[in-house]
């Protein structure tokens, strides 16, 4: 295999993934979220300042059924082949779109999570910020409102996934949880995630385009690498030499410059991958 040639000549790796690294775990990726379910909640009109401002309630509830379903999945093979590669380079980068917590799940360490992460919450007005599983007092204040809804358990927002399960989440306003606030300022708590209109963090980017610039092998997965900054990662690396191979069952922005191309979901080819390397 091709992959098992530059995966063994290189020294430092980069990798930037999406949402179809989450797929096959049962995440719908944007695209998906075209259709079914999840296109009745338009992200444009719940994951944006102005709608927070607007009706933080509504937009904190969507969150907390997001953190549920994140919560209700597993790691797939995917995230854990890339958490069990890491160790083996000298330098191993792992940038990511998602905010699902999944990598850091399997076991993944340098992960830039350059659009947030879902099980965060931090201070509107800046003071705190607080993971739902830090084991806090705060935490446990914040993250009140992910404990199962009773709209948990109807058919309405079931689902099936791309492992043909199905699982369910509740309507984003159903549960109607509070928004928390902060006990330092009395400003809401929000999503530590990167909304619609807002920058991303700058250090992370800065981190994530060294690590591109630096690297020897690039792998591309399950982005449809279209929106920027992340979109120009693969384009500095191959800028600067590096292979840049990418996996993905369909085409993607970046596809006609890759250098390999493997056309299978991730998951299972990576499984697939790793069995026959013995690892
Ligand atoms: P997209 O939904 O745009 O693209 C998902 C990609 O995953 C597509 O190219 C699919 O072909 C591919 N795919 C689907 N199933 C797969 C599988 N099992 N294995 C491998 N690939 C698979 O999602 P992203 O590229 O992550 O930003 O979207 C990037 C950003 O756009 C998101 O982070 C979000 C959105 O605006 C913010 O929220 C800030």
């Amino acid at each position: 295999m091709q992959l098992d040639h530059y995966l063994s000549q290189a020294h430092r790796v980069c990798v930037l993934t999406g949402a179809g690294v989450s797929a096959e775990s049962g995440i719908p990726t944007f695209r998906d979220a075209q259709s079914g379910f999840w296109a009745s909640f338009d992200p444009a009109e719940l994951a944006t300042p102005e709608a927070f401002r607007r009706d933080p309630q509504r937009v904190w509830s969507w969150y907390a059924m997001r953190r549920r379903m994140a919560r209700s999945v597993e790691p797939n093979a995917a995230h854990r082949a890339l958490a069990a590669l890491e160790p083996r380079y000298d330098a191993f980068t792992l940038v990511t779109q998602n905010v699902d917590d999944l990598h850091g799940r399997a076991g993944s360490r340098n992960v830039l999570e350059i659009h947030g992460n879902i099980l965060r919450a931090r201070c509107a007005g800046g003071c705190v910020t607080v993971h739902r599983d830090d084991g806090s007092d705060l935490a446990a204040a914040v993250f009140a409102a992910d404990q199962p809804a009773a709209a948990d358990t109807s058919t309405a927002g079931r689902q099936s996934d791309a492992a043909g399960e199905s699982h369910t989440a509740g309507a984003p306003d159903a549960a109607g949880e509070a928004v928390p606030t902060c006990p330092e300022c009395g400003d809401y708590f929000r999503p530590d995630v990167v909304w619609f209109g807002e920058t991303l963090p700058p250090e992370l980017i800065d981190q994530a385009f060294t690590a591109a610039a630096d690297c020897d092998l690039f792998l591309l997965i399950g982005t449809s690498a279209e929106v920027y900054p992340a979109a120009g990662l693969p384009h500095a690396a191959l800028e600067r030499g590096a292979k840049v191979v990418e996996i993905n069952p369909d085409p993607t922005a970046f596809s006609t410059r890759a250098t390999l191309c493997i056309r299978e979901p991730a998951a299972a080819y990576l499984s697939r991958f790793l069995e026959q390397r013995g690892s």
